[in-house]
C-alpha cells in the first residue's frame, strides 16, 4: 500500500525523496519515528546539511568584505542564494529579496521600517482572526507607538474569512493589511491574491506571511502582487535562523533602516551616516552565511521535485487523513474550510490534547499539541488548545495510518 500511497500522478517517486532524510530513519520509544510536526520545523535533506558542513570546512570565509579569494567564493555562494529566491518566488529583481533570520524577523522588519515611516496616529492595521502571534504581536507594538489600531477580519466557524466583513473594514484609514497565507493552526489558505486585490483597490498595501505556504506550494509573489512576503528556511527543509523578506523595490526603497551596523552603510561619518541600497540597508552585520548557503541547496533540492508536485502530492495525503481522522469516534477536526494545505488540527471530546501528544509520542509519533502560537484562533473555536499532525511530502499513508492507530490507542486507554 505504501508504495501506491507515495506515487504522485506526476510520476515522481516519494519514497525515494524520503529516503535521502537521515532523521527519518531513527527509531523513536524503540518504534520507527512518524514526523508529523513539519508545521513547526520540518526536516532536512542530507545534502542540504552536507552543503552547509562542506561551506564550514573548506569555504568559510566573511561575505562583502574581503578582497582574498575565500571571502569573494563565499559572497558568490551567499549571494546566488538570493538568485534563487528570486526565481522560486518569481520576483521582479533579486534586490527585493531581503535576507532575515526567520518569518518573525521579516514581519518585524515591516512593522518597525515601514510602521516607522507610514504608520500614523488614527491609522488602522488589518489582520484576521487568525493570524500567528508572529503576525499580530509586533503590528500590536508599532500601533501604541503610533497610536494606530488593530482591526480584525473574522472567520467564520470553519475558519475561512468572512469576505463581507473583511471589504467592509478596509477604509483610507487602513494603513496596511497582514494576512497569513495558510494558517498554521487550522490549515485555512487565504484567498490571498483576492484579497490583495480588494485592497489595492483603497491603495492599501498587503504582507502576506508565507511560513505555511511556501513550503506546500508554488508561489508567484508578482502574480499575487504582493507587496510584502515573508517565509522562513527551517520549514521547507531547510536550516534554521535564515529566512526571506520579498518586498516591492518601490516600496523597500522608500523604508528606512531596520538595525544599523557594517554593511548597510554607505559613508559613516559621526556627523551623519547614509545608508547602502536595497537589500543591503537592511542586512546590519555579519549575514548567517553557512545557513543561507544551505538554503540556496535547500532551493535546489525543492526545484528538482517540482513544488506542483509537492502540493499535488500533500493534497492527497491531507484527503486521506482527513477521512482517517474523521472515522475515529470523538474526533473533531478544527479548521475545515474549503481550501486547506497540510494541516490536521483536531480535538477530542473528553482527552485533552496535550495527553493525545504524549501517548502518541510513546508510539515515536511526533505531532504538536498547545496553541499553536496563535491563542486568538483557538478562543475563536472555544479550544484552550488543539493536537496538531502538520504533513510534509516525506510522509507518506503508512505514517497516517500510525497516526490514526495511535490516537485510538489512546482513547483506548482512557476507556
Ligand atoms: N509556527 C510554528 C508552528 O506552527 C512554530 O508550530
Amino acid at each position: 500500500m505504501a508504495e501506491a500511497a507515495t506515487k504522485s500522478k506526476m510520476n515522481v517517486n516519494f519514497d525515494r525523496i524520503r529516503d535521502q532524510f537521515p532523521v527519518l530513519t531513527q527509531q523513536v520509544k524503540d518504534q520507527p519515528l512518524v514526523y508529523l510536526d513539519n508545521a513547526a520545523s520540518s526536516q532536512m535533506p542530507a545534502r542540504v546539511a552536507d552543503r552547509i558542513d562542506a561551506y564550514h570546512r573548506n569555504e568559510h570565509a566573511n561575505v562583502h568584505r574581503g578582497i582574498h579569494t575565500l571571502s569573494q567564493k563565499a559572497t558568490d555562494a551567499y549571494e546566488s542564494t538570493r538568485e534563487k529566491v528570486q526565481q522560486f518566488i518569481n520576483a521582479e529583481h533579486k534586490d527585493e529579496i531581503i535576507f532575515t533570520t526567520g518569518t518573525t524577523d521579516s514581519i518585524n522588519l515591516v512593522t518597525n521600517s515601514f510602521g516607522d515611516r507610514f504608520i500614523d496616529e488614527g491609522d488602522e492595521i488589518l489582520l484576521s482572526e487568525i493570524e500567528h502571534h508572529a503576525n499580530i504581536v509586533p503590528w500590536q507594538m508599532i500601533a501604541e507607538r503610533k497610536g494606530a489600531e488593530v482591526r480584525v477580519i473574522p472567520v467564520d466557524d470553519n475558519g475561512d474569512i468572512i469576505w463581507d466583513k473583511f471589504v467592509k473594514l478596509l477604509s483610507d484609514r487602513t494603513a496596511i493589511l497582514a494576512v497569513g497565507h495558510v494558517s498554521n493552526a487550522l490549515g485555512t489558505v487565504h484567498p490571498i491574491k483576492r484579497m490583495i486585490t480588494e485592497a489595492h483597490k483603497q491603495d492599501v498595501p498587503v504582507l502576506v506571511d508565507g511560513a505555511q505556504a511556501v513550503p506546500h506550494t508554488p508561489v508567484d509573489v508578482q502574480d499575487l502582487d504582493a507587496d510584502f512576503y515573508a517565509f522562513s528556511a527551517h520549514k521547507m527543509c531547510g536550516p534554521t535562523g535564515f529566512g526571506i523578506l520579498y518586498g516591492k523595490k518601490k516600496i523597500l526603497d522608500e523604508m528606512p533602516p531596520y538595525r544599523g551596523g557594517g554593511d548597510m552603510i554607505d559613508k559613516v561619518f559621526f556627523e551623519e551616516t547614509t545608508y547602502n541600497i536595497t537589500p543591503h540597508k537592511f542586512e546590519a552585520g555579519t549575514p548567517p552565511i553557512a545557513v543561507g548557503i544551505g538554503f540556496g541547496e535547500t532551493i535546489s533540492f525543492l526545484n528538482e521535485i517540482g513544488m506542483e508536485n509537492i502540493a499535488q502530492y500533500e493534497q492527497e495525503l491531507l484527503e486521506y487523513g482527513t477521512a482517517q481522522l474523521e472515522s475515529i469516534d470523538g474526533i473533531r477536526i478544527i479548521g475545515t474550510a474549503k481550501e486547506k494545505a497540510s494541516v490536521l488540527s483536531f480535538v477530542h471530546q473528553d482527552i485533552h490534547a496535550t495527553d493525545i501528544g504524549t501517548i502518541l509520542d510513546q508510539q515515536g509519533i511526533a505531532i504538536r499539541t498547545g496553541h499553536h502560537c496563535a491563542q486568538p484562533t483557538m478562543r475563536r473555536f472555544n479550544v484552550s488548545a488543539t493536537a496538531r499532525a502538520s504533513l510534509s511530502f516525506y510522509n507518506n499513508k503508512e505514517d497516517i495510518d500510525r497516526l490514526a492507530a495511535g490516537i485510538k490507542k489512546a482513547i483506548s486507554m482512557f476507556e
